[in-house]
């Protein structure tokens, strides 16, 4: 379809975690994006990575297919291959980047090894409105929680991060002592709409500069629902909604009260959310407000972009391929930055 060799034809795989995904961008444009989510891990309460791994291995292929069929081309008119490098959970990182390297060899097309967080990042600019650089994204996902200063395509910098667990693993931990099944983060959203978010109060680390901790909001729940447990047994299944719509006021605020600050103190009025947290409505309509307060421009990216996808992956490496970023013979896929 693609015979025009100025046209810039990218496969992307994001296999970092437990969604197995492919996506194809042509010109900047997303023409297909497709997630299998892995339902396997639900019953554990939380990802399994070996299992992972496997279902990766499993999905790969028929996601692949189904987003080359949605976006009508064939892999003769690939330009190249991307795939998420990293952070992630190593086997399942390795299922993805094998695939994408021997494609790449069998193809005789470049590779490029995109990072998880900058594709996350970089979802901005799947679709109009796109932020201008630079400006200031709140990074919030299931393993990390993040303020970054984006200069450019490639230029980040990370001003403040969690120093313990990150604002979705919050969510998916005080969900699980609620009996929540994994991810818990959706369900907290839903459970809380018809909750008063201030009828509960925990405990939250309240840290020197940009920083956050969640840790002990987390310990502050488990004390809070064991004490309430042994006065009523029912306490859980009563208080639901006000539970979750507490747990959900806590963690907005103390990762926009963080955010206000660093965005004032750089003058920037460009600011960003991503990652999967992202698709909270409670930080969506916060972080709406706090922008319209101060008069910022902000930018929230469509559901199926907050989450992980191929997508974001697709786009990174579109930008990458423009300025000629390609993976060298041998790149190694990195469960963590170092
Ligand atoms: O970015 P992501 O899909 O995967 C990682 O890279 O980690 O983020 C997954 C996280 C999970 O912790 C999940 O509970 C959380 O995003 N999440 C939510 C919502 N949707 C997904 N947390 C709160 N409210 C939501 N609506
Ligand atoms: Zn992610």
């Amino acid at each position: 379809m693609y015979d025009n060799k100025d046209n810039i034809c990218i496969l992307a795989i994001e296999s970092s975690c437990d969604d197995t995904g492919a996506a194809v961008v042509v010109n900047g444009k997303i023409q297909s994006n497709v997630v299998a989510t892995q339902e396997v891990h639900r019953q554990y309460g939380g990802v399994i990575p070996e299992m992972a791994s496997r279902a990766h291995l499993q999905n790969l292929i028929p996601v692949i297919d189904l987003a080359m069929k949605k976006a009508g081309i064939t892999m003769q008119d690939l330009s190249a291959v991307a795939y998420a490098r990293g952070p992630g959970l190593m086997g399942s990182l390795l299922v993805g980047s094998a695939y994408a390297r021997s494609v790449s060899m069998a193809l005789n097309i470049p590779c490029i090894g995109i990072d998880h967080l900058k594709a996350h990042v970089l979802a901005h600019f799947i679709d109009e409105p796109m932020p201008e650089f630079p400006f200031l994204c709140l990074l919030v996902s299931g393993g990390h929680t993040q303020i970054i200063k984006v200069s450019s395509f490639q230029n980040m910098e990370i001003l403040g991060q969690t120093r313990d667990d990150a604002a979705g693993e919050a969510f998916d931990k005080t969900a699980k002592m609620l009996g929540l099944p994994y991810p818990g983060g959706p369900l907290i959203d839903r459970y809380a709409q018809k909750g008063d978010p201030l009828k509960y109060t925990f405990g939250i680390s309240k840290l020197e500069g940009y920083d956050f901790s969640f840790s002990g909001f987390k310990t502050s729940v488990l004390y809070f629902l064991r004490d309430q447990v042994k006065e009523n047994a029912n306490f859980i299944e009563q208080e639901l909604p006000h539970i979750c719509a507490s747990i959900q006021h806590h963690i907005v605020k103390s990762l926009l009260k963080n955010f206000r600050q660093a965005a004032i103190d750089c003058g920037i009025k460009e600011v960003a959310l991503a990652g999967g947290v992202s698709a909270n409505s409670a930080l969506r309509s916060a972080f709406t407000q706090m922008a319209e307060k101060q008069v910022w421009r902000s930018y929230i990216p469509a559901f199926e972009y907050c989450t992980d996808n191929a997508a974001m992956i697709a786009i990174a490496a579109h930008y990458a391929h423009l300025e000629g970023i390609f993976d060298a013979k041998v790149a190694i896929p990195f469960a963590r930055h170092v």
